[in-house]
């Protein structure tokens, strides 16, 4: 633990501690020009309300929610036009939505202007790890915890800001839990050669597919409050939960309910359109909440939203979407509700399905899928598949999943690009395939796994014991 933390939290994210780079930022923002402008384009906007374009209000295709909803949006932009700039952050009605949705989700009060919209989760991780990968004066780097198995955004990320990983290794035998002694472990590890600054928990976990429990999330947040790090929770996969018995919990809410002093903490969470039962990965949709942090950060922020010139109006109209579905008295709630059913009911299936198969033969094991759309299987390879593959100049895994897309023509990822455990082999594969598709693509890698098994069998000399 640090020294000052005994004095109470200090917050991690200041204008002092962040990437000084900001400074030589120039840009057109904030300023007082262009906020006035602003102001004044709000004015003229009302009055050109009046001219907007009302053929697609009144067509009778569409329900009337629905148009509701675009005549919002559209009221919303500058021009009546999804082809204009928004504001740094994104379009406000937008964030109003976001927060509204939020605060349904964890019943604690949400500020539209803690968030921003970004184009993808990806945009926002990277923005936070830019500000958190400042070397203060111990002239250390600064560390990132990352999940082993990960999602590579973290270490690539890590690597390209000159950021110091912290590897941390989930539980394979405990369904991939999340331990906070190894966090401990970790983080007591990685002090010579870094100052550690930010804990990256991925919650349902991608490839792991764990969901993290009340007390685990409250024993990680006690343990980023005593080691005075940033919590940057990376929550895409909220809606991909297929247990009943668990159920999703953001940090923020448990947060806020274990009361002060870790209500002061600073956290940021991004959610995303690409995963759930939206799936829209293309439109690059997705937001992020920030806690805690004061407003001349939040001003850095905006100043590194305004040089990317803010995301498209497209993808924000996917976040207004997906926070804001339609409402039991609404016409298409009936359509909504069983679509998004359909889809969760049958991912659920699929994650079941994969689970029991990928069990079903010696030499594979697969941990339970409670959340993502991911399985992640371990195989236990022959010290002959092995050497093999060092003759190849490949991984094992990497072998693996080379002979398995040669010869089936199925193409899963090795364990290499996400980490695991020195020894431990694993690929990972979505289960987003229709249930047709996806069960010919398990048999055709159960069938593979056998051969190659068969193939790369260890010789088992028979040692007779001759002293009798
Ligand atoms: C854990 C995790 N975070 C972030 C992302 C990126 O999301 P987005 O498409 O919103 O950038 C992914 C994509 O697979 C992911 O798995």
């Amino acid at each position: 633990m640090e020294e000052n933390n005994k004095m109470g939290y200090i917050p991690i994210l200041r204008t002092d501690t962040i990437n000084q780079s900001f400074t030589r930022f120039e840009f057109p923002w904030p300023s007082l020009l262009v906020d006035r402008a602003n102001e004044l384009r709000e004015e003229i906007r009302k009055i050109l309300s009046l001219c907007m374009d009302p053929s697609l209000l009144q067509n009778e295709d569409y329900p009337s929610d629905i148009k509701q909803r675009a005549a919002t949006i559209l009221e919303n932009c500058i021009g009546r036009n999804i082809g204009s700039y928004s504001r740094p952050w994104g379009l406000e009605i937008v964030r109003k939505q976001v927060a509204k949705y939020i605060q349904q989700r964890d019943g604690v009060p949400s500020d539209y202007e803690d968030i921003f919209l970004t184009p993808g989760a990806t945009d926002a991780l990277r923005i936070l790890l830019y500000l958190l990968s400042y070397k203060d004066e111990s002239d250390k780097p600064a560390g990132v915890m990352v999940p082993i198995p990960q999602y590579p955004l973290f270490s690539c990320t890590a690597l390209e800001y000159g950021m110091y990983q912290i590897k941390y290794y989930l539980n394979e035998d405990t369904d991939w839990s999340l331990d906070v002694p190894e966090l401990q472990r970790a983080i007591n590890a990685s002090r010579i050669h870094c100052k550690p600054k930010v804990l990256v928990i991925i919650n349902p976990g991608n490839p792991s597919g764990f969901v993290l429990s009340k007390t685990e999330i409250q024993n990680i947040i006690k343990f980023a409050y005593e080691e005075n790090i940033f919590i940057l929770a990376d929550e895409v996969y909220q809606d991909n939960v297929y247990d009943s018995d668990v159920e999703f919990l953001s940090f923020k809410k448990i947060l806020f309910e274990m009361g002060h002093p870790y209500d002061q903490m600073q956290l940021a969470s991004v959610m995303s359109g690409s995963k759930g039962f939206v799936g829209e990965c293309g439109t690059r949709s997705g937001f992020c909440e920030i806690l805690n942090v004061d407003s001349e950060v939040k001003d850095v922020l905006k100043k590194l939203a305004c040089i990317r010139l803010v995301q498209n109006i497209p993808s924000q109209i996917v976040t207004y979407c997906q926070t804001n579905p339609p409402q039991p008295e609404e016409p298409s709630y009936k359509l909504y509700f069983m679509e998004k059913k359909l889809i969760l009911n049958s991912l659920r299936e699929r994650a079941q399905f994969c689970y029991e198969k990928l069990n079903s033969v010696p030499g594979l094991s697969c941990r339970r899928v409670i959340g993502a759309i991911f399985v992640y299987p371990r195989m236990h390879l022959s010290q002959k598949a092995v050497k093999e593959a060092q003759a190849r100049n490949q991984t094992p895994d990497e072998f693996y999943a080379m002979e398995l897309l040669e010869n089936h023509g199925v193409c899963v990822l090795p364990g290499c690009l996400f980490g695991q455990r020195t020894g431990t082999y694993h690929f990972r594969m979505p289960f987003l395939s229709q249930m047709d598709t996806l069960t010919v693509i398990v048999e055709k890698i159960l069938c593979f796994h056998q051969s190659f098994m068969e193939k790369f069998k260890d010789e088992i000399f028979q040692t007779s014991n001759t002293s009798f």
